[in-house]
């Protein structure tokens, strides 16, 4: 009541703050972590991601390089802290002889891109050079493996090549081409979209299929077992996991996967920038419905396996909109602007609130592709929004989850609603607590009460991602327009810790 008073007064003076949101952080957590390969990313062999984005050659003397990754890619992916890289797919998995990437580069095959601009791959980008690529970046590879045009023997070759220390057919092979140790690889992903570009499969053939695959994956090393991932559902796909979950046993799969990307509609999917405030709800919409799927994913998996042995790894997730204008509509390319901040702050405060369940995640994709954390342009690099939220989040990597349960008003638009306000929150390795919170509201500031019980903090201190307008972007030619600052609008008396969110912002507090 007194709630609803203060927002008609606040609306009556033209105010655009809303009452208050108030929220409960909780001390007691069951001890479960957040993994940090949630905050996993993905690159694909798709437009300019790979070649243009990390990859320019070894030859190119415009653009500083180590064995032809760009360094100032290699630096800023090192300091978002990029726990675990997807390659070489996607869509373009399904059509990748990994043997076509090893060996001097001038005898490499060269092959068409089917999936993506039908573009000739010479691939001078294989194997070797993605996974020396991970140890610059301190990143763990996640190799998705061919099942759909690939055979039994190539995926289990692979894990061989790259995997085995003795003496075997593969591992020889791969020292022939320069490498003595092998990588231990953990990560390995057995097809992708299986239902759709992956084999427009059945999930009952699906799971067939996978069980014949992943049976042949050895663990060459006992101290590394393999983390083998299943192709999931296709968001709301239900009866995909329920028949995953039901066929495949469980000494065969440690991850299912599943894909959302927050789209208004496939078929008008609307620009990445100068988008309407209709269009940005719809994208919240899309975005938030990743609450509702994982939740009813994760009761299906919980009917099969209590003990939640098996991780669901959400390996392509961001916003998708129409590309560029006058770029390759093969390419995938797009602007990335307030509103993905707002996805990545809402999806993650998600993710690690289902941190039980939800092990891994990848956001789609790295570089030049979709709701990416870099954008190049030639010798110039930007980060994006994006980036930077998830730079902002990597306190909650690894760290301690903490209950933390939010009452948001609601963010109106036309007859429709969503919580304006999301959060989660954990405890780092040395005491410090870490809350972020994400308003997404377009045009209404949010303040937050939020109960900290007995907690003894002594200060509070954070940083904020926001902008005048929810379409604002870093471009080339203004590469810092948006980047976080310090934050002042949190203060901690008693129990109480009051937080003053404007609108469309991303906040991180540290609490001592
Ligand atoms: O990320 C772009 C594409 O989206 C991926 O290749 C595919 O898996 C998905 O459909």
């Amino acid at each position: 009541m007194k709630k609803n008073f203060l927002s008609l007064f606040a609306l009556f003076c033209g105010l655009n703050v809303s009452a208050q949101n108030t929220a409960e952080l909780g001390s007691q957590s069951d001890g479960r972590i957040i993994s940090k390969h949630i905050y996993g990313h993905f690159a694909e062999h798709l437009g300019r991601c790979i070649y243009d984005g990390f990859y320019v050659g070894e030859n190119n003397t415009k653009i500083p390089n180590i064995e032809g990754v760009r360094k100032d890619v290699v630096e800023a992916l090192k300091k978002l802290k990029v726990p675990n890289l997807r390659w070489p797919g996607g869509c373009f998995a399904d059509t990748y002889h990994w043997k076509d990437g090893i060996g001097p580069k001038a005898n490499r095959p060269t092959i068409v891109n089917t999936w993506w601009g039908g573009v000739t791959e010479n691939n001078s980008f294989g194997t070797h050079d993605f996974l020396n690529m991970c140890e610059l970046l301190g990143a763990e590879p996640y190799l998705a493996g061919n099942l759909a045009t690939g055979t039994v023997q190539e995926l289990a070759d692979w894990v061989q090549y790259v995997n085995f220390g003795g003496e075997s057919p593969m591992s020889k092979l791969r020292q022939q081409n320069g490498r003595k140790e092998p990588w231990k690889v953990k990560f390995w992903g057995v097809g992708n979209e299986a239902w759709g570009c992956g084999g427009n499969m059945k999930p009952e053939y699906y799971s067939n299929e996978y069980r014949k695959y992943s049976t042949f994956m050895t663990n060459w090393d006992n101290n590394n077992k393999i983390f083998r991932i299943a192709s999931g559902a296709n968001s709301s796909d239900y009866n995909w996991t329920e028949v995953l979950m039901k066929n495949i046993s469980q000494n065969l799969v440690e991850g299912v996967a599943l894909h959302h990307y927050s789209v208004i509609e496939w078929s008008k999917k609307g620009p990445a920038t100068n988008f309407s405030d209709e269009q940005y709800f719809k994208t919240m919409k899309s975005a938030y419905f990743m609450e509702e799927l994982v939740n009813k994913h994760i009761e299906i998996m919980d009917k099969y396996d209590s003990k939640k042995k098996v991780a669901l790894v959400v390996d392509e997730w961001g916003g998708w909109y129409d590309v560029e204008p006058g770029t390759n509509p093969g390419f995938l390319y797009q602007q990335n602007t307030i509103r993905d901040a707002m996805i990545a702050g809402l999806t993650l405060n998600i993710f690690n609130n289902h941190s039980d369940r939800i092990r891994m995640a990848n956001l789609a994709q790295a570089i030049n592709v979709l709701q990416s954390v870099i954008l190049t342009k030639e010798e110039k690099m930007l980060l994006t929004p994006t980036y930077h939220v998830l730079e902002m989040y990597n306190v909650h990597q690894d760290a301690e989850w903490l209950p933390f349960t939010i009452k948001s008003n609601d963010f109106v638009f036309g007859g429709d609603k969503l919580p304006a306000v999301s959060g989660s929150a954990s405890k780092d390795k040395s005491g410090a607590t870490h809350i972020s919170l994400t308003n997404i509201d377009a045009k209404a500031a949010q303040d937050v009460v939020i109960n900290i019980g007995s907690a003894k903090f002594k200060s509070v201190s954070g940083r904020i991602l926001t902008s005048e307008k929810l379409g604002d972007y870093n471009s080339f030619e203004s590469p810092d327009k948006i980047k976080p600052t310090a934050f002042k609008g949190a203060s901690v008396k008693g129990g109480e810790l009051k937080v003053k969110l404007p609108a469309h912002s991303v906040v991180v507090l540290e609490l001592k």
